[in-house]
């Protein structure tokens, strides 16, 4: 069963979405038990912490639910076979990681077909907008991330 992990920098924004978004993706195509889907932060400031409530709010009115609560990525991680990461910065921090196998690290945006854009801006600083922002690229990235591994046949 492919183990995705989605990370970010907190592990409170744009992970989660990105994790509920995949995960949304995941149950609409009736493939609820071929994923092991998660999410993970680079730093561990917010672990424990439910994912942030504008974040949750933006999600829920599309319809999408964000549960997850906050972790840092850890050597159990290891087993994961994609680790999809937000930004540049994350792609670093995770390919230090000694345990890592660079391979498996992809930036979220490189399956997003169209925008020009190759990371998914951090929202935390910033108003409504943002976060309506990371919504679309997430929701957008997260279905053509489940085409290929689907047009592969890894799934
Ligand atoms: P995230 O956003 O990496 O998308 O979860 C952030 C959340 C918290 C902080 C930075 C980014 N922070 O500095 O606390």
């Amino acid at each position: 069963m492919p183990n995705i992990l989605f990370v970010c920098l907190g592990n409170i924004c744009r992970s989660p979405a990105a994790e509920a978004y995949f995960r949304h993706h995941v149950q609409e195509r009736g493939l609820d038990h071929a994923f092991c889907i998660d999410s993970a932060g680079t730093g561990g400031w917010h672990a424990g912490e439910p994912a942030d409530a504008r974040m949750r709010s933006a999600a829920q009115q599309r319809g999408v639910e964000i549960s997850s609560h906050a972790r840092q990525i850890a050597s159990s991680d290891a087993d994961a076979d994609l680790i999809v990461v937000m930004d540049k910065a994350n792609h670093k921090d995770v390919t230090d990681l000694p345990w890592v196998e660079p391979s498996r690290v992809r930036c979220l945006l490189e399956f997003h077909p169209e925008t020009a854009r190759t990371e998914v801006p951090d929202p935390y600083y910033d108003g409504t907008e943002a976060f309506d922002l990371v919504l679309d690229l997430v929701d957008t990235a997260t279905c053509a991330l489940l085409d290929y591994l689907q047009e592969r046949e890894l799934v």
